[in-house]
């Protein structure tokens, strides 16, 4: 029976059937052999140009042969489709049991809890959050505060100038003076803010850091509400047991002056590491507020008095959390920010 060059065409297609790996491979074979240009349709298609006498038997080969190729692809392709269906299906299965992706939880940065800890203590005592411009006046740094022209802080070596009269404001002290300006006495303040200061970075200094001014200015204000107000600061900042104490000291803007120091918490006194031996740890100035610095901004030192302080949030933070190199708040390692989470 069959035709040799039929037979031949025919095994050819049996063979890329048993070959094809997937349900496009089939299909690209029954494009290869039954397709518009296929090579059995075309074969059909050319039994006119055959002797007569071979037309019947190319003929009946030819249909034999795509009948069975037809057959073949009938079997497979369905098979291989459903094959190619349920392996999609796997590889895009949702696992519902799996645990949850949770996004990382990110903490607030030392400082930042350090100021809003200083704050809350002064809103719950009633003083309000007053903020000021970085870049200030001459006037406002100085001048008004009785930093006499040949102080040493107006050096270039110590301030950041922008112009002869405008420069970084090198502590938050100026606020006083705009603050006061503004509101009549009673005045009770703090403001936080950053400072300016040209200092080369290193353990403890840094050429921008954060301070917090406090003033409270009424009729009859005495240094004793000053120790009081701050001996509650201490206590809340630093634990119950704190002790602080006030040393002699010289701002010309507060006459008289105190550096103040609280007992060291972690030796309670008696020298360690910390405290340097010393026993005692300091974290301000402060002092009344000099009679020329309330004539500057319109008030009357015969009818009222006042006290201010000034601490650095960063050496607040150190003490409390042992921190004893500045750098570590601006170098934003995670190592270390992690640990206040
Ligand atoms: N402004 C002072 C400083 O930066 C601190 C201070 C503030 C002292 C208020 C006394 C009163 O060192």
């Amino acid at each position: 029976m069959g035709h040799p060059r039929v037979d031949a065409i025919a095994q050819e297609a049996r063979e890329a059937v048993a070959a094809a790996q997937s349900s496009a491979e089939l299909e690209q074979v029954r494009v290869r052999f039954l397709g518009r240009q296929g090579v059995l349709t075309q074969l059909l298609r050319s039994l006119g140009t055959l002797a007569p006498e071979e037309r019947p038997r190319v003929g009946a080969a030819a249909n034999a042969a795509k009948r069975e190729l037809e057959a073949l692809l009938d079997a497979r392709l369905p098979r291989a489709l459903e094959a190619e269906r349920r392996a999609s299906r796997a590889r895009e299965r949702l696992d519902l049991t799996l645990p949850g992706r949770r996004p990382p939880r990110g903490a607030l940065h030392p400082l930042t809890r350090v100021h809003d800890e200083i704050v809350a203590i002064f809103a719950g005592l009633g003083f309000s959050v007053v903020e000021g411009p970085e870049v200030e006046t001459d006037y406002f740094n100085f001048e008004a505060l009785n930093i006499p022209r040949d102080h040493p802080a107006r050096d270039m070596q110590d301030t950041f100038y922008l112009s002869e009269s405008t420069l970084l404001r090198t502590h938050t002290s100026p606020v006083q003076i705009r603050a006061m300006r503004t509101r009549k006495p009673p005045v009770r303040i703090i403001v936080p803010g950053k400072v300016f200061r040209r200092d080369v970075a290193d353990m403890s200094h840094s050429p921008m850091f954060h301070q917090v001014e406090g003033l409270a200015v009424d009729r009859a204000i005495t240094m004793g509400d000053l120790k009081g107000t701050l001996e509650l600061f201490a206590r809340q900042m630093f634990g119950p047991a704190s002790r602080i104490r006030f040393r002699p000291s010289f701002f010309p803007f507060t006459e008289p002056s105190a550096e103040v120091d609280v007992l060291c918490f972690v030796c309670d006194g008696a020298g360690c590491r910390l405290c340097k031996q010393g026993g005692w740890l300091e974290i301000l100035g402060s002092g009344m507020v000099h009679p020329r610095v309330l004539k500057n901004v319109g008030y009357d030192p015969e009818q009222v008095t006042g006290w201010a302080f000034g601490m650095g949030i960063e050496r607040i933070a150190m003490l409390k959390y042992g921190i004893d190199d500045l750098r570590l708040f601006f170098d934003n390692d995670l190592r270390f920010l992690r640990q206040f989470a």
